[in-house]
This record gives structure tokens, sequence and C-alpha cells, in this order.
């Protein structure tokens, strides 16, 4: 793997070899093997956007596999006075082994790995959210056993989430299907790629999105930069929630998604959140095992 850009670049063989790195390495992580793959070898990261789980479980990642991390965010560094993307590439590609990148554009990030030469990781952008998704597959994978055959249902806003669970659930094999209100559906790319799938729904009705899933995804209504936005979302996306009585429609041992952070009593109900803390907080921490995997195919192995 060169980049990790998005998942439209990779193939379901591609996924599937990530997500089993991710679990040796999250079994070697939990009985104490050292796994210095990445041994001397630095990380940069940039944040455009805050996060929490993203600089955590990356900046950990890089140390355990025996590398170090040098973070940049946009405030304090010359990124956020207009230094051209092209630049930045071709002056960190000299100090550092690879790049990971949160930002506004997908085509920031496209540009990063395109000036670069090192391997560049996004690590979310208004379209897509990979990491994520490796990290939600891999916690799906985890306590169903399998992916293949598996009805994956996203309720929400047509996001970084949805466009990136779309294309990563139908790559693994899995049944996709999703709700949005009209207005808020995914972009036509994501679209017209679903659209060869058989197994791919789009619906404005959650009921009819839930209908006997296996899994159920959901995110934040409004995302980081569209706060402005925040009171028509809230309206648009009333009778979006996760409830018990979404769930019910859902299969009974269906498990619950969120990457975090959530809105309790909006896209999703307290009950919904707290009977499932155990598959999200899991979720949460394979973000680390599934970035760890990242890196090691990306940055190289040593
Ligand atoms: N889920 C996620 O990416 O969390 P952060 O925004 O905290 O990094
Ligand atoms: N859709 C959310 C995800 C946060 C991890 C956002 O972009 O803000």
């Amino acid at each position: 793997m060169n980049h990790l850009l998005k998942l439209l670049d990779m193939s379901g063989e591609e996924i599937i070899e990530t997500l089993n790195l991710a679990d040796q390495l999250k079994y070697e992580t939990k009985h104490g093997i050292e796994h210095h793959h990445l041994k001397g070898k630095c990380l940069g990261m940039i944040f455009e956007k805050s996060s929490t789980r993203t600089r955590v479980s990356f900046e950990v990642g890089i140390n355990q596999l025996g590398g170090y991390a040098v973070v940049l965010g946009a405030q304090g560094s010359q990124i956020g006075r207009g230094e051209p993307v092209q630049d930045t590439a071709r002056v960190l590609s000299r100090y550092v082994d690879g790049i990971m990148i949160r930002t506004f554009e997908q085509a920031e990030v496209e540009a990063l790995a395109q000036y670069g030469s090192v391997p560049v990781i996004n690590g979310l952008t208004d379209f897509c959210h990979p990491c994520q998704v490796l990290a939600d597959l891999m916690t799906i994978r985890e306590y169903k056993g399998a992916l293949e055959g598996l009805k994956l249902c996203f309720i929400g806003d047509g996001n970084n989430m949805m466009n990136s669970l779309i294309v990563g659930g139908l790559k693994v094999g899995m049944n996709v299907s999703v709700a949005c209100p009209e207005g808020y559906r995914p972009p036509q790319e994501i679209l017209d790629f679903a659209g060869s799938y058989a197994g791919f729904q789009l619906t404005d009705s959650p009921m009819e999105a839930a209908k006997n899933a296996d899994v159920v995804i959901t995110d934040v209504w409004t995302s980081m930069g569209q706060e402005e936005e925040r009171a028509k979302r809230e309206a648009a996306f009333r009778g979006y929630c996760v409830d018990a009585a979404l769930m019910a429609q859902a299969k009974p041992d269906a498990m619950v998604q969120h990457c975090l952070p959530a809105h309790r009593g909006e896209e999703i109900s307290e009950e919904v959140f707290e009977s499932n803390a155990k598959y999200i907080f899991e979720e949460a921490e394979n973000r680390l095992h599934a970035q760890k995997a990242v890196m090691v195919l990306t940055m190289g192995r040593q």
C-alpha cells in the first residue's frame, strides 16, 4: 500500500489483509510482544480540525511500533497562514517517513500524496474517514466472526462516515443499507460506486434501512466545519435517532457502532448508546490497532 487516501483506492483483499495485520498487532500488544516494525521512523501529523481519538491513537501507535510522532496544527504552523500544500508536502517529505493529515478538502490530501514523496494517511476529510471504517470493520468482524453477507445499516448524514462505510462495507462483501433525508445523501461519486452492487440500498426511511440489520451505525448530524447549519440540520434529521424503536427493526443480536464523539438524544438515544457501550469503546480501541496496521503497510516493515 503506498498511501491510505480513501477506501475507494483499496481492493476488498487489501482491506482484509489490513484487518488481519491489525488483529495480529492487537494480539501482540495485549500479550506484550514487541513489534518495532517502524523503529526510528517519524510520523508527521497535521491537524486542521479537532481530534481526540485520531491524535492519541496515532501517536501511541507509532510509539508502540518503535517510532515517534511530530504534530502540527493549522494554528502555530505556516499551514494556517496559507503555505501551499504542494510546498508543505515537499518540505515534510525531507524530514519525516510518513504523514497523517486531518483536514477539510479531500483534494488537499491527494495533493499532499502527489507532491510529497512519503506515504500519506487520511485521518479524516469532509469526504471520508478510512481509518475509522477500518476500525469499524475490525470490530464487527471481532464480534460477528465474519463480514461477508452481514447487513450493515447507517442512519443519518451522507457524510465522511457514511461514504467510507458504503465503500468499505460493499468491498468486503457486506450488504449496505443507508437512510438519509433528501438533501443529505452521499455524493454522486459514492452513489455511482455503490450502484454497481446488488447489496446496496438507499432510502429516506430509517426503519426500512434497519430491517434485519446485523450492525447499525450512526454519526453526528453536524460534522466539523458545518456548525452554522446546526439548527437546519436538527430539523432535517428529526426521526433519524437510533433508539429502541429503530433497533427493534434490526436483528435481535444486532450491534451498534458510533465513531464518537456522540450526541446522546440526537443521533443516538442514551439507552441504545449505553447498551452498546462495549462495542462502541472496542471500536474506539481498534483505531489504535487498525492504524498501526496501516502505518506498517504504508511506511514499511523492518
Ligand atoms: N472518531 C474520531 O475520529 O474521533 P476524533 O475526532 O476524536 O479523532
Ligand atoms: N462526521 C464527523 C466525524 C467525526 C469523527 C465529523 O466529520 O465531524
